[in-house]
């Protein structure tokens, strides 16, 4: 018998509400307050909903969300360190009471949750920013986010009565209930997990078969949620991810599922967040490579291993799997670091983003030492198709 990791803070949770409770909260959604959420809040609710931010219930309300930014621990203790918000306009906040329940809606006209508002509160913005991001400039893509959305938060637990439509990642749709059941089925008792927003280039490749050679199989888990505009559309990386696994890496070693979240771009804090959402999903070890979750130079290229020292392993449970920076080196011939690699600089060949999406939009290949041929042919075929 295979024991499964403990999901964060001891029960998996599940906020989709069973067919009884989704006719009741149906049958009132439309005498409820009708709350305009956003693509962001829109993933929230599905993380929330499916467990994957076990323990949270709903959207925190201000001891919760003080503690977290204050503390990255909920307010009984809970290792926690991203908060997780409902932002709405303050006409609309005006008009709400606490104890009352509200339909939470999106643009399209579909009301994906029942929130019972528990609290309501301004929060400190700057403080928010500078405790989660590290920094208050707003060029930095999650503080400006942060600034843009709406100045009130309402807390409280929800229940969900509509999913989103998982479009083109409906095979891959895996709730931390299904990944728990399929890693048990496939026997394993040690399974690591990656995230990524990027398409998966060699420098990944690298650091998850070194993983994979310590633990049984790889759960492949990009973020499809909301990310910056030039980051690699979810679909386009999508196809990367299954021309590799077809061509590179063993079937019964690995699992694609995707992660309904959005990016924050909080850095050490978001290498934490990520670690125990998988840990939520079963995974028993997370990789965390170099500048994880970052963005721009606002944070160290090994801030986010650092992190983790502040917590004890208890705590966390799932082990972090530390890689240095990855690159091919020519004279290795091979894919290295600089623990592994004694040779100068001008032998590795590193691309950064920028430059990636610069050679693609001149209608370049990228060299199979960055990425495999068939993934630099559909980066290359989506950028020729439209501008990006
Ligand atoms: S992230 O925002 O999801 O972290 P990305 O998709 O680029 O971005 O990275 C996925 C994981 O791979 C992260 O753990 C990151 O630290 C790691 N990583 C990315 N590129 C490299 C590299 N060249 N060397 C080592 N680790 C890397």
């Amino acid at each position: 018998m295979i024991h499964s990791i403990t999901p964060h803070g001891g029960v998996l949770i599940n906020r989709i509400a069973d067919q009884e409770l989704q006719k009741e909260l149906m049958d009132e959604v439309e005498d409820l307050k009708q709350i305009m959420v956003d693509k962001d809040s829109i993933c929230d609710i599905e993380c929330i909903s499916t467990g994957a931010f076990s323990p949270l219930i709903g959207f925190m309300d201000q001891q919760d969300y003080r503690s977290v930014v204050q503390q990255m621990r909920l307010s009984d203790g809970t290792l926690w360190p991203i908060p997780v918000t409902l932002p709405i306009d303050e006409e609309q906040a005006a008009g709400i009471s606490i104890g009352e329940k509200v339909a939470l809606k999106g643009e399209g006209g579909t009301v994906y949750a029942v929130l019972t508002v528990t609290d309501k509160f301004r929060p400190d913005k700057h403080r928010e920013a500078r405790m989660v991001y590290r920094t208050e400039d707003i060029r930095h893509p999650g503080v400006k986010k942060l600034f843009s959305r709406p100045d009130v938060y309402l807390g409280g637990p929800i229940d969900v009565i509509n999913r989103p439509d998982p479009g083109p990642f409906r095979q891959v749709y895996l709730t931390p209930e299904d990944t728990r059941r399929i890693f048990k089925e496939m026997g394993w008792k040690k399974v690591v997990g990656f995230q990524t927003r990027n398409p998966v280039h060699r420098a990944h490749e690298y650091i998850q078969k070194a993983a994979l050679e310590t633990v049984d199989g790889l759960f492949l888990h990009p973020l499809v949620g909301e990310t910056k505009p030039d980051d690699i559309p979810a679909d386009i990386r999508m196809k990367s991810y299954q021309v590799l696994l077809e061509h590179y890496y063993p079937v019964e070693r690995v699992v694609l599922g995707v992660f309904p979240g959005s990016m924050r771009y909080a850095g050490p804090r978001e290498a934490v967040y990520h670690a125990l959402i998988r840990k939520n999903y079963g995974c028993t070890h997370f990789i965390v490579g170099r500048d994880h979750a970052g963005v721009g130079d606002y944070y160290g290229t090994y801030d986010a291993h650092q992190i983790f020292r502040q917590f004890a392993r208890e705590e966390l449970e799932i082990v972090p799997l530390f890689f240095e920076h990855s690159f091919y080196c020519r004279r290795c011939e091979g894919m290295a670091t600089f623990k592994t690699c004694p040779h100068p600089e001008s032998d590795h060949l590193t691309l950064s983003g920028t430059r990636v999406r610069r050679m693609l939009k001149s209608g370049k290949t990228l060299p199979p030492e960055f990425t495999r041929p068939e993934v630099a042919q559909i980066l290359l075929e989506s950028f020729s198709q439209k501008p990006r």
